[in-house]
């Protein structure tokens, strides 16, 4: 009873914030971490939404073996028979029903009534459990419902078959004293609650998603939802890391348990923005780049005496990497193997192979290679990994005397060499014209984010940028010493996003 169940929606609800779009070799990339990470479930995605996203739940059913692999469905029969289709490939396969159940929703979204929507909710919660005893039910907008409507519906949905309930604030409205309360009234006022697992997932909206979440596990939840670094739908989900740490850390006022490895958490953070391309905020709680550092000098001088003065956590706990010193130019495979498995990454040998390529080439131009110099390469060669379009070559001649000209040279999706050149307004500009003009997908350059991976002159740029196509916008990064190079490589990334949503849609 004090074990909490780990509900990671990252590739389902996390997928769906802005520009947050995924390949299908991304997902199970972050489906392979997640795993490692130890979640207890995966919702690997919502599996009738789009031919990609059946593609990557029954993909990921099959190769991640540790977790249960969950798919979406709304509360229609053809939502739930397809749902099953991608997930009955996985060792521990689950379906997730949801409807909603606000009055709001129903008169102004749905045009149904209180009575439909319940029938609804035994149907095909039903139609799952033929398949399968690892149902869970979700009546979306519950926090804006009327309570006694979402205890009717739980227990029609538990008398249906679902083995788990889980009570959503779909647009993070509520606080955590109306939200406990919530929970707590399903225990007193559901007769067959105590016949399964009662679920939270909470948005963040009044950015208050993880004290909600924390709330409902005081009063009796026992699975909380949410996605790495919180990201999702506006202002996001709940923020695991949050959660699993505040759980560890405060485990004297919880008296709760999960099954994560926490050494996990911070290289999960790293892929999962990475391959997004939403940025950590520096000061974010447990995995931003400022939240083990100490800036003030009463600060530092007290952690240099005893860490415990001004830290709460250990930074080891969350598998943060030190960033010292750690390889040069004479250091071999084997040492680069042992520190990419220290910062938490197991590479296909082509990926490693490319990596060490790299990081021969930055040991050549940098006498001091990072740990963040190696994650900034690594996250490099797991995004072009999987490019239809990849960039073999970028030269520009620019100047305040000449017109910036750009010549590129790119693999096409069928391994052709493929090569033109542009002016432009400046450097930037003309790379990307010149890549335009091979690529010919018309977009808009929305935003372009320059920032320095490490620190000195010789350090790795990265470049973080938006693009915008029929009004959806795509992230790209890209990282290199050269900050034109980092820039193409940061358009190629979102142009190949692009393509891929295209094709997924097709
Ligand atoms: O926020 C929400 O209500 C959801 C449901 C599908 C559970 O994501
Ligand atoms: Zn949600």
């Amino acid at each position: 009873m004090d074990k909490v169940i780990i509900f990671d929606t990252t590739l389902r609800d996390g997928e769906q914030g802005a520009g947050g779009a995924l390949n299908i070799g991304e997902k199970l990339e972050i489906a392979r971490q997640l795993e490692k990470l130890g979640v207890d479930v995966i919702e690997a995605g919502f599996p009738i939404s789009s031919p990609g996203d059946f593609e990557a739940v029954s993909l990921i059913a099959k190769e991640v073996r540790q977790t249960s692999i969950c798919g979406l469905a709304h509360a229609e029969p053809k939502a739930v028979d397809r749902a099953w289709e991608a997930v009955q490939g996985a060792a521990d396969p689950r379906i997730h029903v949801f409807i909603s159940a606000s009055d709001i929703h129903l008169l102004f979204q749905l045009k149904k009534s209180r009575e439909e929507i319940l029938e609804m909710c035994r149907s095909n919660v039903a139609r799952a459990r033929k398949y399968l005893s690892n149902v869970e039910f979700s009546p979306m907008d519950a926090t804006r419902s009327d309570p006694q409507f979402i205890f009717q519906i739980v227990q029609a949905a538990i008398e249906a078959g679902a083995a788990t309930v889980n009570i959503p604030d779909t647009v993070g409205y509520s606080t955590p004293a109306e939200f406990g309360n919530l929970i707590e009234g399903l225990f007193k006022s559901v007769p067959n609650i105590h016949k399964a697992v009662v679920s939270v997932h909470c948005h963040n909206d009044l950015g208050l998603a993880v004290a909600n979440s924390l709330e409902a596990l005081r009063r009796g939840a026992r699975q909380v939802e949410g996605t790495i670094n919180g990201i999702g739908e506006r202002a996001g989900n709940a923020s695991l890391e949050e959660i699993i740490m505040a759980i560890k850390t405060r485990h004297e006022s919880f008296k709760l348990e999960t099954s994560v490895h926490t050494d996990q958490i911070y290289p999960t953070s790293r892929l999962v923005s990475e391959l997004t391309g939403f940025p950590v905020q520096p000061n974010k709680a447990i995995v931003g780049a400022n939240a083990f550092r100490h800036e003030s000098g009463i600060h530092q001088d007290g952690v240099l005496k005893a860490p415990i003065t001004y830290e709460i956590m250990d930074p080891r706990d969350i598998g943060l990497p030190s960033s010292s010193l750690v390889l040069g130019k004479l250091s071999g495979r084997h040492a680069f193997k042992e520190r990419l498995a220290e910062l938490g990454y197991s590479l296909s040998q082509d990926a490693f192979d490319h990596s060490f390529a790299s990081f021969k080439e930055l040991a050549d131009k940098k006498k001091e290679v990072t740990d963040k110099d190696i994650e900034a390469l690594v996250a490099q060669e797991l995004r072009t990994a999987s490019e239809a379009y990849h960039l073999e070559q970028v030269q520009v001649c620019c100047g305040d005397q000449s017109v910036p000209t750009a010549t590129v040279r790119l693999r096409g999706p069928n391994g052709e060499s493929l090569a033109d050149a542009a002016l432009g307004t400046g450097p930037v500009d003309a790379v990307y014209k010149a890549i335009n003009r091979i690529v010919g997908v018309p977009n808009r350059l929305i935003e372009f984010t320059v920032s320095s991976v490490t620190e000195g002159i010789d350090a790795i740029g990265g470049v973080l940028i938006r693009i915008e196509s029929n009004s959806v916008v795509y992230t790209g990064r890209g990282a290199s010493t050269d900050i034109i190079v980092a820039s193409a490589r940061a358009y190629m990334n979102a142009l190949n996003r692009l393509l891929a949503a295209r094709g997924k849609k097709n």
